[in-house]
């Protein structure tokens, strides 16, 4: 029998995204049409400007994504769309546009939550076992989840303030480094040294929340000692001093929190998965163990459609449709 092919449409930030998956694990086409040298030049995302581009962009995409996979929209089993969280302007519109096309072909619509998009970017590469561990890491979102089964998710932990993307972006900021952070610090942090003992937040014992903003806080008021002592700052340094406080704190909680919740397999999705450092901490610290480590290759790490279409299958196939009143939904909980 022919798995079913969705057409999958991700708009939630910066990037205009659109993908056909067939079956939940293979991907036809992935388009990504990034924003990213727009909101270079004012250090971060612009809502406003990441929603006009999207509008300009979005039926390209489509367009292309189709062609790529060389099917027709007849053959196209349903159209699933990232309803939240996100920017809400950026959201409506990948939104309307696949409520658009669900009523013109007369699809099936699927709403998906980006987060479980993120994590549904590995059955891309490697099927699940649960119980599952994820550890989620964007520019909005730090979270361990437990899955024990496709589509069932708890947070087990999160962070309470800044998520680590976020840091990872405003350090960079404080270094006079350009948006997003998180590559340019990755890079900087292979070329430096851990000369700054910068503090590690575990928190209180047996808790597997997170806490960023502390360790953010001492890298600027390093940067501003250094300023005011008219000191030579070393990026590097700073880099890796950073992000080996961070990839420290992520991999430890991970890893006791897959010990105490004995999962068979280990996730690590979100854009901050595409870190050198993480990938390779993660992936020592679980040699030697029976949990399956399964982190995505980079461009399957940041935000694409693909991660969407394999997300949407398993609720296409419990039959978990949205109706043509879908919304964006900003804040949109897993
Ligand atoms: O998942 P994503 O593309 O968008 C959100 O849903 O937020 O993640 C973007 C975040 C940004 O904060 C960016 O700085 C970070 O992922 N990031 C990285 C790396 N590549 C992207 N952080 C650390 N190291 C990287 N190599
Ligand atoms: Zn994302």
């Amino acid at each position: 029998m022919d798995q079913e092919k969705i057409l999958a449409i991700e708009t939630s930030c910066d990037e205009t995204a659109a993908a056909v998956v067939e079956g939940g694990t293979t991907l036809l086409s992935n388009v990504v049409a990034t924003q990213m040298d727009i909101h270079q030049k004012f250090g971060g995302v612009v809502p406003e400007l990441a929603s006009r581009h999207h509008i300009e962009q979005i039926t390209l995409v489509i367009d292309q994504a189709l062609n790529e996979a060389e099917v027709t929209m007849e053959e196209i089993d349903a159209i699933a769309v990232t309803e939240g969280p996100g920017l809400v302007g950026a959201l409506l519109i990948g939104v309307n546009a696949a409520k658009t096309l669900a009523f013109a072909h007369q699809k099936p619509l699927i709403g998906v939550h980006h987060i479980a998009g993120h994590i549904y970017a590995n059955r891309l590469e490697q099927e699940f076992q649960f119980p599952l561990l994820s550890l989620v890491v964007s520019g909005g979102h730090t979270e361990l989840i437990l899955m024990k089964e496709h589509g069932d998710y708890e947070i087990i932990g999160e962070t309470r303030d800044d998520a680590a993307g976020e840091a990872y972006d405003k350090v960079a900021k404080a270094l006079d480094l350009p948006y997003p952070g998180g590559p340019v610090i990755d890079q900087l942090a292979h070329e430096g040294e851990e000369t700054y003992d910068f503090p590690r937040s575990w928190l209180e014992k047996g808790s597997f929340d997170f806490s960023f903003s502390g360790l953010k806080t001492a890298v600027v008021n390093q940067i501003h000692q250094l300023k005011q002592k008219n000191e030579p700052i070393s990026k590097a340094n700073i880099a890796a001093s950073f992000q080996a406080s961070v990839v420290d704190v992520l991999v430890e909680k991970t890893y006791q929190a897959a010990q105490q919740y004995g999962v068979k397999q280990l996730i690590v999705a979100g854009g901050v998965s595409a870190n050198r450092a993480l990938r390779r901490s993660i992936q020592e610290r679980f040699e030697g163990t029976n949990i399956a480590v399964s982190i995505p290759p980079l461009y399957l790490c940041t935000d694409n459609a693909a991660m969407i279409g394999a997300a949407a299958s398993i609720q296409y196939r419990n039959n978990q449709y949205a109706s043509l009143n879908l919304n964006a939904q900003p804040g949109l909980m897993i």
